[in-house]
């Protein structure tokens, strides 16, 4: 049986996960309307990563027996004036997710859940991966964003990206 804490954590961050796929769907979807196509697809895919994210804490509880509970998700922030706007809105945000994950890991510690610590490590380390993607877009809007033609380019780099599946499997 799983404590208490540590579940309903591991729950709650289903949603707070969704909300991420919610949120930069919100993102893709101002930089589609600013023709930014390389932009938008950067956080569609990132939005799909977050789902894949809601799913692991889905699919975690379930394997363990837990009973998962769905809340409502939460109207993505919007109404951006400026183009890197979302992308200082997406580092806060993740470094917020950051410190959930870490929440969760420390609750996890204090009952020596090592199952759950062992599954949290993946995402530990996802999380720096994402503060350094997100730093590194706006180091990129910093340098380039206010010449047309270097916005060019780094919407056209952006659009490249493609979506991959999760290395974690459960
Ligand atoms: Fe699932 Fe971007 O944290």
């Amino acid at each position: 049986m799983m404590n208490a804490n540590v579940s309903g954590l591991l729950n709650n961050q289903i949603n707070k996960e969704l909300y991420s796929a919610y949120l930069y769907l919100e993102f893709s979807n101002y930089y589609e309307s600013r023709g930014l196509n390389g932009f938008a697809n950067w956080f569609k895919i990132q939005a799909m990563e977050e789902r894949d994210h809601a799913m692991l804490f889905y699919q975690y509880l379930q394997d363990n027996n837990e009973k998962v509970t769905l809340e409502a998700i939460d109207k993505p922030t919007s109404n951006f004036k400026s183009d890197d706007e979302p992308l200082k809105a997406a580092l806060e945000h993740e470094k917020y997710v950051t410190s959930l994950i870490n929440n969760i890991y420390s609750a996890a510690y204090e009952v020596k859940d090592f199952r759950t610590m062992q599954f949290l490590d993946w995402f530990i380390k996802e999380q720096g991966e994402e503060e350094t993607n997100a730093n590194d877009l706006i180091t990129k809007m910093e340098l380039f964003g206010s010449d047309p033609k270097g916005l060019y380019m780094v919407n056209s780099e952006l659009a490249s990206r493609v979506y991959s599946p999760p290395s974690l499997t459960l």
